[in-house]
């Protein structure tokens, strides 16, 4: 039986060392939305920048890795369901991937495991520049509550996920510009001054799961 330490372990989301999650600056290019838009060359973010905005990221083996549920205790995920996102399966395709792609925040945090296919979820740094994270099969992601971002699927037009949430899902996308929102005010005051910066790699230290 695994003990609380091993539990506590478990719940940290990925260090540096452990992940090989693709994540880059995007060029300035208007084209497809479902293209890399990798700078030439390519500048890589690393995961513990992405930790300093706060996003959290751990690698988790399938449904039945024993991780998904110690994570989900562990944040309080009660809440789950699967959305496929494919021109065949989504009701409203088009609009979806619209409003998807706009630039968004919520009130709570965005948490999504890949369970086929793959996606790019892009998030803002504070110097207004577009990060975009490759999402695969097996990866988990948490966007904190305030942090602006968007998705789309990549060329292969295909991703199943996991949802989860704490107590009853709000999807609601509050659409930038958005500034004087709590939440927006929130994560400004959590994750912008870097230099004090405290890494969001414990459970005790990251931001309070927000209520709504
Ligand atoms: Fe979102």
């Amino acid at each position: 039986m695994a003990t609380t330490e091993d539990v506590g372990r478990l719940a940290e989301p990925d260090s540096v060392a452990t992940s090989n999650l693709d994540a880059w600056y995007m060029d300035d290019s208007q084209e497809d939305q479902r293209l890399p838009h990798r700078r030439s060359p390519n500048e890589a973010v690393s995961l513990d920048y992405l930790k300093k905005l706060g996003v959290l990221y751990w690698r988790v083996d399938g449904e039945d890795d024993p991780k998904l549920q110690v994570i989900r205790d562990a944040r309080g995920y009660s809440y789950k369901d699967v959305i496929t996102v494919s021109p065949e399966k989504l009701p409203n395709y088009e609009q979806k991937i619209k409003s998807f792609f706009e630039e968004h925040l919520h009130t709570d945090e965005e948490i999504r495991f890949v369970l086929e296919g793959s996606g790019y979820f892009d998030v803002r740094d504070f110097d207004e520049r577009w990060i975009r994270i490759d999402c695969r099969q097996g990866d988990m992601i948490v966007l904190p509550e305030g942090i602006y971002h968007r998705f789309t699927l990549d060329s292969n037009n295909y991703i199943k996920a996991m949802r989860l949430f704490v107590g009853e899902p709000v999807w609601t996308p509050l659409n930038r510009p958005i500034d004087d929102h709590t939440s927006r005010k929130k994560y400004v005051a959590t994750f912008k001054a870097s230099e004090s910066f405290e890494t969001p790699g414990s459970i005790s230290s990251a931001s309070p799961i927000a209520a709504h």
